[in-house]
């Protein structure tokens, strides 16, 4: 089975509103309702598991209700204190509920509202032959690597590095199967699913990723989010 967990536990400190940045509207909807609507395009996925801060559980349900009136598509969890607990929370869920030999769960960003169905779906055919699978852009700024404030300690070369996105995907199994093994000091560094298969030589499929799909993160991508919704 492929289950789908939309990533909306954190509360969007660096966008500075009054509420967590899921909910705030961007062109005709919240920014949860259009990550919500672009996986239910996709047909193959059973189950979206939306998970959300303990605080606004109702307002996230309330939320789903009103745009997915009676989805049985669609389940709203608690999120963990962590982006890495929300996943684990998520596959909570999938193996407390369902009885699947070998579940595939799709991870994403709730503040990435224009992944198309059409990169969702490269998300599920990529991981098919591998443990783990993520799409990746180019980076367009050289990155500087500075271990101490204000000094340069490495330029790693621009043409061998890329951006992480999400969607990611992964098989549960081999997650458990990793996480079990994990010391707790790598467990402390989990900050996403890759991280975990790297650790442990995971096969991660890197695959490409669209260039419209970034994270609203700060003010000014809320700007940017709505400008590019009117043109598109
Ligand atoms: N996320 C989550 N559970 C957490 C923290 C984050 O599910 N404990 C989700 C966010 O809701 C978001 C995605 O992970 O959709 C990416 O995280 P980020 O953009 O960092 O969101 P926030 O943690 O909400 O923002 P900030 O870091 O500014 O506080």
């Amino acid at each position: 089975m492929i289950f789908a967990a939309m990533l909306a536990g954190g509360i969007g400190t660096r966008m500075g509103l009054n509420k967590p940045k899921q909910f705030e509207i961007v062109g005709d909807k919240p920014i949860l309702a259009h990550s919500i609507g672009n996986f239910l395009e996709v047909e193959e996925i059973d189950k979206i598991i939306v998970s959300s801060p303990k605080e606004y559980i109702d307002t996230t349900k309330e939320l789903v209700e009103k745009y997915f009136e009676n989805n049985s598509r669609i389940v709203v969890i608690q999120g963990g204190k962590t982006r890495n607990d929300t996943i684990l929370n998520s596959i909570d869920y999938v193996k407390s509920n369902f009885n699947d030999e070998d579940p595939i769960l799709i991870t994403h960003d709730a503040a990435r509202i224009f992944a198309s169905p059409a990169l969702i779906e490269k998300s599920i055919v990529n991981v098919i032959n591998h443990d783990a699978a993520s799409p990746v852009i180019p980076a367009i700024d050289v990155i500087f690597e500075s271990k101490k404030e204000g000094k340069l300690t490495d330029i790693p070369l621009r043409e061998n590095l890329v951006h992480s996105q999400t969607p990611q995907s992964f098989k549960i199994n081999k997650f458990l199967e990793i996480y079990k093994d994990l010391t707790e000091d790598e467990i402390a560094k989990l900050d996403e699913a890759m991280m975990l298969f790297f650790l442990r030589d995971g096969d991660v499929k890197l695959f490409e990723g669209e260039s419209s799909n970034f994270k609203i993160t700060r003010n000014i991508d809320l700007k940017i989010a709505e400008a590019y919704l009117k043109e598109n």
